[in-house]
């Protein structure tokens, strides 16, 4: 190129009529603070971990320009079409996020990557730059993991596994009801985690909160607090291995290898949940009359719908509950959770309306944990070892402790 050539580009206007400044000095002045800085970047609106802008950044700038522009996400000829501005920009527009400090955060991002990627386009240099024969590498993860760990699946989850436990806490902790009011007046606000605003609002407080640990999720206080290993106002509400246990479990030890940046690949990710969905209900079952061999143990039902149409019962559990069997009194009783098959019409219907079954005739099928299994092994199920009977009931449904609905386990069959 001729020098009079270079003079020209050297002094070439971006679209927008402003002189094109010097990449390396964009980059040093806006680029490389979001590098070095120790918050996360905007990114946080939506995705709770695995990524974050600082991934698509390197110390130097003509590596980054050479590893962006390799995952395809600069875009040389309109660097206003550049893939990585429109991660960068996802939800800018949205009305909720006005006055967020991430959302402040996230235009000034964008500005700069906006001002860089065009001072870079307009530098023959870089834009003529070959291919190394290595490229450098970025920090970033694997979709999977970038997808899991996004908020809107995050939520998914959190809707599916906790809120969905709120009614075996008895509205202790549900803000805004009466035993919730009495309680927040002794204890304070703290005691009001299940919050009005939703599965949403309460999944950001805990994750905010002192309740789950990071480094050891089994100690997490949303764990030893029902077990009542922390002594709890509210006494034993969970035993290990049960389904209350199992779900928060799973869920603080997920939240723990995310935030801790332990999800490097697909296959680090905990399997595909298959299980149905489920829903919280007020709908007690109480079983009376419990035999001596099943005191004091983990106690499972499933319990399964007549289908009149084809004259059996469901193959499918329609509701389920477990809690320890209250020995003495020869009686186990709890909230019953409602199953069903995600997309299906049950699903549908509970999602829109509030759960509840209609009144008819149901098959409780008992499981009783004799070998205490799932105190050794929180993740074990219950299954075909652990069968101890089932019993035919007439069922309302009725919601409420004072109208459970009963079963008497003198008439189980095996
Ligand atoms: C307003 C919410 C929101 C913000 C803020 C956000 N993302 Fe995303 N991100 C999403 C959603 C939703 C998806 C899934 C989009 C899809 O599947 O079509 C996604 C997907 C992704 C993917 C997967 C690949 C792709 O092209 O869809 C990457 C990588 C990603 N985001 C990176 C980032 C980075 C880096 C930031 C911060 C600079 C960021 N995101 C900020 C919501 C957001
Ligand atoms: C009968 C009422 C009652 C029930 C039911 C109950 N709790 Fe509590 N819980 C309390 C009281 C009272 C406190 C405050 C005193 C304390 O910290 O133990 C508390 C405190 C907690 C805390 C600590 C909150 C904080 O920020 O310090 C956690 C976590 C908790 N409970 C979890 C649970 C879970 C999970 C369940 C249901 C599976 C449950 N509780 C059921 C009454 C109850």
């Amino acid at each position: 190129m001729c020098r009079a050539a270079a003079l020209v580009v050297l002094f070439a206007l971006a679209p927008e009529g402003r002189a094109v400044d010097d990449p390396t000095k964009v980059f040093e002045e806006r680029i490389l603070p979001i590098f070095k800085s120790p918050d996360p970047s905007s990114c946080v609106r939506c995705h709770l971990a695995a990524v974050d802008l600082k991934n698509y950044i390197l110390p130097s700038a003509k590596d980054t320009f050479l590893a962006l522009r390799d995952q395809g996400l600069i875009d040389i000829d309109k660097p206003e079409n550049s893939k990585i501005l429109a991660l960068i920009n996802r939800g800018a527009n949205d009305p909720k996020a006005a006055g967020l400090i991430t959302a402040k955060k996230q235009k000034a991002e964008y500005e700069a990557f906006a001002a860089w990627i065009r001072a870079c386009a307009a530098d023959p240099a870089l834009r003529n730059a070959p291919k190394p024969e290595k490229v450098p590498a970025l920090g970033t993860k694997p979709a999977e993991v970038v997808r899991h760990a996004r908020k809107d699946r995050m939520l998914e989850s959190f809707e599916k596994n906790i809120w969905s436990l709120r009614f075996r806490c008895m509205n202790c902790h549900t803000e805004g009801n009466p035993q919730n009011d009495k309680l927040v007046k002794e204890y304070g606000e703290r005691v009001a985690w299940f919050k009005k605003g939703g599965p949403e609002a309460t999944m950001e407080y805990l994750l905010a909160s002192k309740l789950i640990d990071l480094e050891r999720p089994e100690k997490s206080l949303l764990l030893t607090k029902p077990l009542n290993e922390v002594k709890h106002g509210g006494g034993v509400k969970f035993v290990v291995g049960d389904q209350g246990y199992k779900a928060v479990r799973a869920w603080v030890e997920d939240v723990a290898a995310m935030k801790a940046g332990k999800y490097e690949k697909a296959a680090d990710l905990p399997p595909k949940d298959t299980a149905p969905k489920q829903f919280g209900t007020e709908a007690w079952l109480k079983i009376e009359k419990t035999p001596d061999a099943w005191g004091d143990k983990l106690l499972t039902v499933e319990v399964f719908a007549w289908d009149a149409k084809a004259g059996a019962w469901e193959r499918e559990p329609v509701a389920t509950s477990d809690r320890v069997v209250f020995g003495k009194g020869k009686v186990w009783q709890h909230t019953l959770t409602l199953l069903a098959i995600p997309g299906s019409d049950r699903a549908k219907a509970w999602e829109k309306g509030k759960p509840t079954l209609p009144a008819g005739k149901y098959l409780v099928k008992v499981y009783v944990d004799s070998a205490e299994k799932v105190k050794k092994d929180w993740k074990a199920k219950l299954g075909a070892d652990e069968f101890a009977g089932q019993i035919e009931i007439q069922a309302q449904w009725r919601e409420g402790y004072g109208a459970m609905t009963v079963a008497d386990a003198s008439r189980a069959k095996r």
